[in-house]
């Protein structure tokens, strides 16, 4: 009798060890997450449910995390930075901050996508893509009887003193790409000219890309110069918001992913990599009201999502605005001849 029980004893020993292995060998993973909130934690439950691996998630904006990426290269702290814009990975890509990986899953995606991949010698890849343009709060266009803007050249005018928003270029890769894609469409000097213009009606630069059309959507500010996912976001939500698509033409963002250098949980990033260009796992992005199109052929994009080969898209220089030099030149160009005038 005392055998049988030392025995089931010894049993159910083994058993919640077993129990205990998977949980305690799924590990743990740190995730730098750069799209909208609800997506990150989205995936951060997805991934936990499927893997039983514990992820900390943090969500900050696309330059403040290649800014957290640099200042702990000598010690990362992170193991994958997930979405922002293509630009500053690129950048890290190219100062070695982040570490080369093949994923068995690049066989399914766009061409756009594995330019990312390409450009960077494999440090970074592309998970979805987003055009440019901004939105507009149609009450409070009705109010002051503004006619609806169209074009980049309607925000300069007077009547919309005090009425746009836009995300900093430094802390946002949203706005950054605002920046390249006035550059590459106007030229560098009449870009700048237009951006010193749209400083006088700018009411305030935020930190996030997004801010501005969850402004516009609360009424705090007339127009935001967002991606126009993100302003369908707010119209998904109910709020009074249009959609433009500028008419000269607008820029885009290659959505972006790259696994850190040095990251602490390597077999974990890989697995969170793969994960992400996942069909299925990108085709969730809809339930958290994110509207980009994804970068796996075989996803269906959002029937919400605005329609790249609709929109007068420039033929963007992911590689040069992505490089060091040029993103550096820019934003302190920006800061000293844009950002420091008067409004
Ligand atoms: O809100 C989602 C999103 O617009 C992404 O499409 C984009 O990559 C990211 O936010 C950019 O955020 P930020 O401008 O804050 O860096």
């Amino acid at each position: 009798m005392m055998r049988t029980n030392l025995l089931l004893g010894a049993g159910a020993v083994a058993l919640m060890a077993a129990a205990a292995t998977p949980a305690e060998a799924a590990g743990k993973l740190t995730l730098y997450c750069v799209v909208d909130e609800n997506w990150c934690q989205l995936m951060t439950t997805e991934f936990e449910k499927e893997t039983g691996i514990d992820v900390a998630m943090t969500r900050k904006s696309s330059g403040e995390t290649y800014a957290q990426v640099k200042s702990e290269a000598d010690n990362p702290k992170g193991d994958v930075w997930w979405g922002g814009t293509g630009d500053p990975h690129l950048q890290a890509a190219e100062e070695g901050l982040t570490e080369a990986y093949q994923s068995p899953l690049n066989d399914e995606l766009h061409d756009w996508a594995l330019s990312q991949y390409e450009a960077s010698g494999g440090r970074t890849v592309g998970i979805y893509a987003g055009a440019l343009g901004f939105g507009y709060n149609t009450e409070l266009l009705a109010e002051k009887g503004l006619e609806a803007p169209k074009c980049w050249a309607d925000l300069i005018k007077p009547e919309f003193k005090g009425e746009v928003q836009m995300a900093n270029p430094n802390s946002s890769g949203t706005a950054y790409t605002a920046l390249a894609t006035f550059v590459q469409l106007m030229g560098e000097d009449e870009g700048f000219d237009y951006l010193k213009k749209l400083h006088a009606n700018i009411n305030q630069y935020t930190k996030s890309g997004s801010a501005p059309i969850k402004a516009a959507a609360q009424g705090e500010t007339m127009v935001g110069i967002v991606f126009q996912h993100d302003a369908v976001t707010m119209k998904a939500t109910g709020a009074p918001i249009a959609v433009v698509s500028p008419c000269e033409g607008t820029g885009y963002e290659i959505g972006s992913m790259s696994i850190i250098a040095g990251a602490r949980n390597m077999e974990e990033a890989e697995q969170f990599y793969d994960f992400a260009l996942r069909a299925d796992v990108q085709e969730k992005a809809r339930e958290a009201k994110s509207y980009q199109v994804p970068s796996n052929k075989n996803a269906e994009p959002p029937p919400e999502s605005p329609k790249l080969s609709d929109i007068k898209l420039i033929d963007y220089d992911f590689a040069k605005y992505g490089s060091s030099d040029e993103r550096g030149r820019l934003l302190k160009k920006w800061d000293e001849e844009v950002s420091a005038l008067p409004r």
